[in-house]
Order: structure tokens, then C-alpha cells, then sequence
């Protein structure tokens, strides 16, 4: 069994919750955190309720450096479904972070691996990562990282499995219209980073919430390399860890 630890909430809108708590508390006690961001449909919430926080109580993010994860290739950054976008849309605009010290992979730079080494030497540059925000695939990808990545891989190109695709055309028109490729932080980029908040909500991720939580560290299943970390949380709902109870009850 794993030894992550793992806090347990009752829905969607308790783990965005927790995870907002959470990081609040840790920009408050290191005002100049480089925090690690995501995108997806499953920080919408946390996003939703620092923005929330900060109307309220005026949490301040001036001096904190931001990361994101990852970047389709071919959008540009007024696309609605470039994560540059979703990330002013969900969070940048509405609070005081310095859009200077919010970084995303450009998925318009055409020198590729320029663009990729140059994004790993920023976070190098900052000092690393302090906090990583992450979500994560049915398929086991963090980042865009998809199953049989190295453990070892820095931020790279990469080709979406289709299952990705599938599962992300629901922000497109239509699957067709999903990029094929993007740039992500590697996963030695990610186990790299001090801290991680892993959040998992719903049906959906049961059966890699029994991956993650079996402990079986393994290439084809990239978020397990979490287990050797040595300060990852998990938050995850009832309904995502379902499918764990049930395997732990049966055995
Ligand atoms: P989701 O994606 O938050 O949209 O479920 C998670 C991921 O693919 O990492």
C-alpha cells in the first residue's frame, strides 16, 4: 500500500475547498512561493475560491512566481482553450499577481525544444518549485505526461494519447479540433518540485485512484512515481476513492 498521504472530502466543492485553504495558508507563510498551476476541469474550483479569499480577506500574491504545467502546441494565447487563456480567465485577472512572474510554455514558439529548455531553466532559474498543483489522468498522466514517459524527462514535447484527446474535446467543438501535441513539464521537473497537492474528484478517476493508492511504482503509470515522493498530498472525494474502499474491503 502507498504511503501518500491522503485527506479524504466529501465532493468536488470540499476538495476545492481544502486546496484553497491549503494554499493560502502556504502563500501567507511564503510570500514569495513559486507555485507550481494546472488547468483542467479539476482546479476551476480551488481557483474559484482563492478568488473568492482574496475579495475577502486580501490574500496577497504580488511576489509569487507562478509555473504551469503544460501548454497546447498550435494555440496561440487568445485561444479560449489555450491554458494561457484559462488561466487569466480562471485566476490571473481577478487577483493581484504580477503577470511578469506568471509562466506558461508558449505553444506557438516554433523552436520547440527551444522553448521547452528555456522553461526548465526558469523554474532552475527561481530557484525550483515550491508547490505543485496537480490534477491527474484517468490514464495515470500528470502534466501531459502520458504513460511510458521517463522518470527521468524534463519539459518536452509530446503527442496526446488519444484517450486524452477524447477526454478533453468536451472544451473543444469536437475532437478534431483537440491539438495532437503539447509542451509539458517532465515528470523529473514535477518530483522535483519541494511540495505536491494532488486532487482527484469523481467517477472518472476511481480506477487511477487504485493505481496511485496501490503503491506499484511504475513507468506506464506516470502519477505513481508520487509514491517516492516524500511530501505529496492527495485530495480526493468519496466518489473517486469508491472504487479503493471497495478493492480494501474485498481483501
Ligand atoms: P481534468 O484533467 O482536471 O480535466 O480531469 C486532469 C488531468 O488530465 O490532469
Amino acid at each position: 500500500m502507498t504511503t501518500l498521504k491522503i485527506i479524504e472530502v466529501k465532493n468536488y466543492d470540499e476538495m476545492s475547498k481544502k486546496a484553497a485553504e491549503y494554499i493560502i495558508n502556504k502563500v501567507k507563510s511564503t510570500p514569495q512561493l513559486n507555485l507550481g498551476l494546472a488547468t483542467g476541469g479539476t482546479p476551476k474550483g480551488v481557483y474559484q475560491n482563492l478568488i473568492e479569499d482574496y475579495h475577502q480577506h486580501h490574500t496577497s500574491y504580488t511576489q509569487i512566481k507562478s509555473f504551469n504545467l503544460d501548454e497546447y502546441i498550435g494555440l496561440n494565447k487568445d485561444d479560449p482553450n489555450s491554458y494561457f487563456h484559462y488561466m487569466n480567465e480562471h485566476l490571473f485577472k481577478h487577483i493581484d499577481i504580477s503577470l511578469d512572474n506568471t509562466h506558461i510554455p508558449s505553444g506557438t514558439n516554433e523552436n520547440t525544444q527551444a522553448e521547452c529548455d528555456e522553461y526548465e531553466q526558469k523554474i532552475m532559474n527561481a530557484g525550483g518549485i515550491d508547490l505543485q498543483i496537480l490534477g491527474i489522468g484517468a490514464n495515470g498522466h500528470i502534466g501531459f505526461n502520458e504513460p511510458g514517459t521517463s522518470f527521468q524527462s524534463k519539459t518536452h514535447v509530446v503527442d496526446l494519447a488519444p484517450s486524452t484527446r477524447k477526454a478533453n474535446a468536451r472544451f473543444f467543438n469536437s475532437l478534431e479540433e483537440v491539438p495532437t501535441q503539447a509542451i509539458t513539464m517532465g515528470i523529473q521537473t514535477i518530483f522535483q518540485s519541494r511540495e505536491i497537492l494532488l486532487l482527484a474528484s469523481g467517477k472518472a478517476k476511481q480506477q487511477a485512484m487504485v493505481q496511485l493508492l496501490s503503491g506499484e511504482v511504475t513507468e506506464s503509470f506516470p502519477a505513481s512515481i508520487l509514491n517516492n515522493h516524500q511530501n505529496t498530498v492527495v485530495i480526493a472525494d468519496e466518489e473517486a476513492l469508491l472504487a479503493v474502499k471497495e478493492m480494501s474491503l474485498n481483501t
